[in-house]
């Protein structure tokens, strides 16, 4: 459905080529924003697929340009941001969504594994928010970030989930500080959703076969909850992570029935 409610506002999504970042990037879109598109690795079917989206946004008659950056890197982030300002002027929404982890259990990470897993999912989106503020400030701005059930619960394979219990807290954080810069901070938290990094998680996580269909969560489910948190019905919500998992983490006593 098309609306004008964000019309006049400019989007930042994180790691929007694919995936869930690019049903936040169409929806915020076909609601009015600009948006700017971010990938990391260029050259490949990540950036091929960002550039589709790039068409089809403009088409719809929206401002967006397509920017390869890497978060973990701070240069790379203080491009990206120069580059927002020169091309928009302003940013009104900034959703942390990129993410890259390895998934094998936290101790058996090497070095630069573990390096990885902090600066992309941890100092990547505080680089972000740092660099972003002097553009949130002007009106006000909402940081919404893409968070997931394994910042609550545990998964052996799944070390991406202790920089999202992080990142939790750093929302939690930034809400009070920022707050007082108008600037709102909170999160969406995830249930599992299938995209290209689900088709690799679940090659380390056997007991996902048995999840019924109806538990998995559409990408433009996270997205409506995004939307909710950027526009004017959320204005009394700050420093809170809303999960949308169709009520997977509810299940404690209510195990999946293995199918037939
Ligand atoms: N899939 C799930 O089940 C699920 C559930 C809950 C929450 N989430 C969270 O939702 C977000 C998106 O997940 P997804 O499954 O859609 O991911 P995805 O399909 O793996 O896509 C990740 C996106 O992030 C970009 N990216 C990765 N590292 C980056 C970096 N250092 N700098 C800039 N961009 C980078 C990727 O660009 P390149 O392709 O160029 O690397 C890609 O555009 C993540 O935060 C994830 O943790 C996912």
């Amino acid at each position: 459905m098309q609306s004008n409610a964000f019309e006049g506002k400019v989007a930042l999504i994180t790691g929007s080529s694919r995936g869930i970042g690019s049903a936040i990037a169409r929806k915020l879109a076909l609601s009015g924003a600009d948006v700017a598109l971010n990938f990391r690795k260029a050259g490949g079917s990540s950036q091929a697929q960002g550039e589709k989206l790039l068409k089809e946004i403009t088409e719809m008659g929206r401002r967006s340009f397509l920017i390869q950056a890497d978060i973990s890197q701070k240069e790379s982030v203080k491009k990206l941001f120069d580059e927002i300002n020169e091309k928009f002027g302003q940013l009104d929404l900034l959703i942390l969504n990129a993410a890259k982890a390895p998934f094998k259990p936290i101790e058996k990470l090497l070095e630069r594994e573990l390096r990885q897993l902090v600066e992309t999912n941890y100092l990547g989106n505080i680089f972000c928010i740092q660099q972003a503020l002097p553009l949130l400030k002007k009106n006000g701005g909402k940081v919404v970030f893409i968070s997931s059930l394994g910042s609550r619960f545990y998964n052996p394979s799944y070390p991406l989930g202790n920089m999202k219990a992080a990142m939790e807290s750093v929302v939690r954080d930034c809400a009070e500080s920022l707050g007082e810069e108008n600037i709102s901070v909170n999160a969406v938290c995830g249930g599992i959703v299938k995209t290209d990094s689900f088709k690799v998680l679940r090659l380390y996580w056997e007991e996902i076969s048995l999840m019924p269909d109806e538990l998995f969560v559409e990408p433009d489910e996270i997205a409506d909850a995004v939307m909710f948190l950027c526009g004017e019905a959320s204005r009394g919500i700050r420093g809170q992570t809303i999960v949308v998992d169709r009520g997977f983490s509810n299940r404690l006593y209510r195990p999946a029935e293995k199918k037939k």
